[in-house]
This record gives structure tokens, C-alpha cells and sequence, in this order.
């Protein structure tokens, strides 16, 4: 009941509650007094009620309090955050709310797709990610390109986006797909389809996905989706670092982690240890490949470090890096093709006309230019990360005091939080069907059958953030999730077991809670 940790907030990515109040916590750490803090609220509430006669709503947002601000309808919330936010949201005039309550920074949170271009792109300089931010991530990503802002940002994403966006890197993508793809995934659903085991299908894209990212960005092999094996080492350590750093966001205090990791005790220490090892790692490989390029020349690979490499950085630098790559780009093509595999159990039709687009294919081959293709398969990806982002919100800081084009008012060091998950359900945005999972509606024409896609303004649909600091593997993404969602739905019909409607959690990046469960059952070819 008091599990704190269903707060544990996105690393990647906000931190509404990155400064959990103490108030809660204490309460949270005392489980058994839960009937005394109920009662103690609703005396406070009455009294409140009393005295400022009715909850002053300023406008857009929680019902507020001089002094505690929304603190307690914040606290009775506190374990569906999302959709309360949501609602908050669809009732406001703009689709914008402030939230304000003791021991949080002002937080201004829009689901307007106007407010998002403005903080993303018109006036992106006057929002940075921030302090708050990166001081929580600073420990692990160092100065990689995910956790900085300013020029080292700049500098890094002119580099990046030079090595991200060429031909030869998409046609990488696409062979180690197919290595780990036809020769790991496939062959264990066979087995596991023959066994009718159960087996938790977003674990197994998770470790693809890892995998995946570790061949382009590091040019290594040493992780394996076989299931009998350990988690590579640096799959460990990072799942290790990244969690403590989620639990940092969520601390009662920022004082607990600061003290912590001043003494060198605790969690602090285990974060410690998993970011040498990462970085030691990560760093041989960087020296490694150096070596062989003096020696070889150039040429020497076509992984994302051999770019860094040859654009003549030094090993921390280009270390840092690859840390960020990895970190933004593991675990959130799994969240999104865990939810698509899902909805797709519970829309037989749609299931159906996705595997009629699947093997009409020209060829049996996926390659760039039949993976384009798949036009139905990225209406539905699209689609699951609407009412699924796997970023489901993020967060910068405003450096001055601003506008937003609806009016609201920022303060210098307000956190603005644009909000893809409420966005996805907004009637003002999608219409009234938003909670429906209809493909069809990424179409331009009603009938979808060979029909072309239409152009979805970025800052409506913001799941890979937009603007300057768009997500870098947006393009690596949609080719990763197509290519394994087709070549798996053309062999394989995935059964969720167990009834219950999945639970969407904002841990790192969303993911569904408890995993997917699922047998594998192999198709008839005959049909
Ligand atoms: C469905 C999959 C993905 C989604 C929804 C997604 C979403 C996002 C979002 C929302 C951001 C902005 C985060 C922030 O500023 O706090 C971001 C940044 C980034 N993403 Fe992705 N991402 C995905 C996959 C990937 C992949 C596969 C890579 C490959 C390496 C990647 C690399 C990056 C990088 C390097 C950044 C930082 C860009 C910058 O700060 O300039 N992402 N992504
Ligand atoms: C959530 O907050 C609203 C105010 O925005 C309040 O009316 C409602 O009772 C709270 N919900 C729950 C489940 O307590």
C-alpha cells in the first residue's frame, strides 16, 4: 500500500517528484500509521476548508492551500499520479496546470501542444534541462551528451547527429538486427513455443535491445539474449547505476543521497562501484579501438565509437558518450513493443491486417526500403506510444522568467513538464475515440488499405521529445521496432496469460509492471 517505489521517477526523464516531500516519506517509512495520517488529513483538509471557505483552484491545477499548496490531494493521489494529472489537465481551459505544494519546486505541467513548441523549440535556450536534473544523473552519465546542457550539449549533438544520421550506420542497424534477431530471438521462441512455456516477453526485448545497442555503439558482442546465461556484466552494472540514480529522484531529501555518498556508504556506494565498472568497461573498449585504428587506419568499423574516435576526441570524452547512447537508447524500443504486442492481443482485426501488410512483402527479407514499407505496422507503433510513451514525461527548468503562449506565467527555476502520456489522451488533440486503438487514425484517408501516412506535428506527439534536442535514435528506433515486431508476428502468435489489464509505471522509462507473460504459439504456415 505505502510502496513508495511505484514513484521511483524516470530517470530519463523527469522528475516531477524529485523532491518527494518529506512528509509523505516519513508517513511512507511508518506503514502501519497509514489510518492516523487519513484521519490527520481529513482534519486538516476540514480545517483548511474552513478557513479559506473553498479550495482556490488559481485557475488551472489541484485544489491549493496557502502554504502546503496542493500537498493533500497530491498525497491522496500519490499512486496514480499519471492519470490524475491527465484529468487535471483535460479540464483545464489551455490543457495547462501548476502545481505547486510545500517542498516542491513550482511545477508547470502542459499537455498544449502550442506551450510544447514553445519550451522545445521557440524559446528552447530559456529551457535547459537543469541542474535539478543533471546533478542526479552527473554521478553516472558524467558529461555525456544525455545529461548536459549549453555548449557541451551543442558540441556533442553536432557530432552525434553527424554519425547518427548516415546511410552506413542504418545499414549497421540492420545486420546486427538480423544476427540478433534470426539467430538469438527466433530460435528461442521456436523452443519456447514448442515447450508452451511461459515467458516474459518484455525481459527478452529488453536484452535484444540491449544487445542491439552495445553492437552499434561499442562495436561489441558480449551480450547475449540466451536466457540460461547471466546478464552481461555491464548490462548488470548499468541496470545496477541506473536504478540507484531512478531512487536518488525519488529520495525523501536530497540531502539522504548527498550525505550518503559524502560518507561513500549505502546505495551511494553501490552506485559508485557499478559506474567504475561501467566506465572501466566502456573505457578498454574506447582504447582498444583506438589502438587498432592508429594501426589499421581508418575505416576500422562502423560502430557509432570508431566515428567518435576518428573525429579525434579524447577517451573520456568519447567514453561519456557512448554511456548516454546506451542509456537512451536501451530500454525504450522494448517498452513500446511490449504495449503494441498487448493492444494487438486484445484487436484480433487489427493483428490480422498487420500480418496481411507483414507478408505481403516483396521480398521475405527486411531491408531498409521494405521495412519503409510497413506503413500499417508504424501507424500501430505510433499509435501504442501514444497511449504507452515510453518517455512519459520529461522535464527542463526555465533559466528566466517567461510566457507560455497561453498565458501562464513562468518564474526563473520553474520546472516546466511537457507531458506526452496526457497528450495522447487529450479530447482536444486525438478527439473523443483517444482511449481507442485505432491505427487507422495515422492515416490520411479513413480507408488505410495502401494509403499514406499523415505528417503528425512533432510537438502534438512529442515521444521523442522535438525540436534541437529531438531523440537522436528516433530513425534506429522505428527500424529496430519494425524489424522485430514483423519478424516475429510473421511466425509467431503471442498469448498474454493471466487476465489482468498490465499496469503502465513511469519507472526509468515507462514499462508495464510485473512484465509481459506470455506463450508463444507458431503459426500455421498453411494459411
Ligand atoms: C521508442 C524508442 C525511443 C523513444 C520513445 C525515445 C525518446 C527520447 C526522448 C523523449 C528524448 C529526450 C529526453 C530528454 O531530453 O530528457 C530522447 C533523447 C535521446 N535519445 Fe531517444 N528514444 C528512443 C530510442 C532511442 C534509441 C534507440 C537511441 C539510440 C541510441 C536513442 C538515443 C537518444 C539520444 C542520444 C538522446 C539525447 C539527445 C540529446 O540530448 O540531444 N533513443 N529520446
Ligand atoms: C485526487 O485529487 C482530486 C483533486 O484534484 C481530489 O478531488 C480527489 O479526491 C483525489 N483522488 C483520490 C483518489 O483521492
Amino acid at each position: 500500500m505505502f510502496q513508495n517505489h511505484q514513484f521511483i521517477q524516470g530517470i530519463h526523464f523527469c522528475h516531477l517528484y524529485a523532491n518527494m516531500e518529506i512528509f509523505m516519506t516519513l508517513f511512507g517509512l511508518l506503514p502501519l500509521k497509514f489510518v492516523l495520517v487519513s484521519v490527520f488529513l481529513s482534519v486538516l483538509h476540514a480545517i483548511l476548508c474552513k478557513v479559506c471557505r473553498a479550495p482556490k483552484l488559481t485557475g488551472h491545477g489541484p485544489p491549493t492551500y496557502p502554504i502546503i499548496g496542493c500537498l493533500i490531494s497530491f498525497y491522496k493521489n500519490r499512486t496514480r499520479l499519471l492519470d490524475w494529472y491527465t484529468e487535471l489537465l483535460a479540464e483545464s481551459a489551455t490543457n495547462t496546470i501548476v502545481v505547486n505544494r510545500l517542498g516542491a519546486r513550482r511545477t508547470i505541467v502542459t499537455a498544449n501542444s502550442e506551450n510544447v513548441k514553445y519550451m522545445l523549440k521557440t524559446n528552447f535556450n530559456n529551457f535547459p534541462k537543469g541542474k535539478p536534473f543533471t546533478e542526479i544523473l552527473g554521478d553516472f552519465l558524467g558529461y555525456g551528451i544525455f545529461n548536459v546542457d549549453g555548449e557541451l550539449w551543442r558540441m556533442q549533438r553536432k557530432l552525434a547527429s553527424h554519425a547518427f544520421s548516415t546511410n552506413s550506420l542504418r545499414e549497421l542497424v540492420i545486420s546486427k538486427l538480423e544476427e540478433e534477431v534470426e539467430n538469438q530471438l527466433l530460435p528461442l521462441l521456436e523452443s519456447l513455443a514448442e515447450a508452451s512455456e511461459v515467458v516474459d516477453l518484455q525481459d527478452l526485448l529488453r536484452r535484444l535491445a540491449f544487445n542491439l545497442i552495445c553492437k552499434v555503439s561499442l562495436g561489441v558482442d558480449s551480450c547475449y539474449l540466451d536466457r540460461s546465461l547471466p546478464v552481461s556484466p555491464l548490462g548488470k552494472a548499468f541496470d545496477m547505476a541506473s536504478e540507484i540514480c531512478a531512487k536518488r529522484g525519488a529520495a525523501p531529501l536530497f540531502l539522504v543521497w548527498k550525505v550518503k555518498k559524502w560518507l561513500g556508504v549505502g546505495s551511494e556506494k553501490r552506485l559508485k562501484d557499478a559506474v567504475e565498472e561501467v566506465r572501466a568497461y566502456v573505457e578498454e573498449i574506447v582504447r582498444d579501438k583506438k589502438k587498432k585504428i592508429d594501426e589499421v587506419g581508418e575505416n576500422c568499423g562502423e560502430d557509432l565509437l570508431s566515428r567518435l574516435i576518428l573525429a579525434g576526441h579524447d577517451v573520456v570524452v568519447i567514453r561519456d558518450m557512448a554511456i548516454s547512447f546506451i542509456m537512451a537508447g536501451r530500454d525504450t524500443t522494448s517498452a513500446a513493443m511490449t504495449w503494441l504486442f498487448w493492444l494487438l492481443s486484445c484487436h484480433p482485426v487489427i493483428e490480422q491486417e498487420l500480418l496481411k501488410e507483414i507478408k505481403n512483402m516483396e521480398e521475405s527479407l527486411l531491408d531498409y526500403e521494405s521495412l519503409k514499407g510497413l506503413k500499417l505496422l508504424k501507424a500501430s507503433l505510433c499509435e501504442s506510444m501514444r497511449l504507452y510513451p515510453p518517455v512519459a514525461w520529461d522535464s527542463k527548468h526555465a533559466m528566466v522568467d517567461d510566457m507560455l503562449p497561453d498565458g501562464t506565467l513562468v518564474q526563473a527555476g520553474d520546472r516546466v513538464t511537457y507531458f506526452p502520456y496526457g497528450m495522447g489522451r487529450m479530447e482536444a488533440l486525438w478527439g473523443r475515440d483517444w482511449y481507442e486503438f485505432r491505427p487507422s487514425r495515422w492515416f490520411i484517408e479513413p480507408s488505410y488499405q495502401g494509403g499514406s501516412l499523415k505528417k503528425v506535428c512533432p510537438y502534438k506527439f512529442p515521444v521523442f521529445q522535438a525540436g534541437p534536442r529531438v531523440c537522436l535514435g528516433k530513425e534506429m528506433a522505428f527500424i529496430q521496432m519494425k524489424y522485430v515486431v514483423a519478424s516475429v508476428l510473421r511466425q509467431f502468435k503471442i498469448k498474454p496469460v493471466g487476465p489482468e489489464k498490465p499496469v503502465f509505471v513511469p519507472l526509468l522509462t515507462a514499462h508495464m509492471a510485473g512484465g509481459l507473460k506470455v506463450v508463444i504459439q507458431k503459426r500455421d504456415h498453411s494459411r
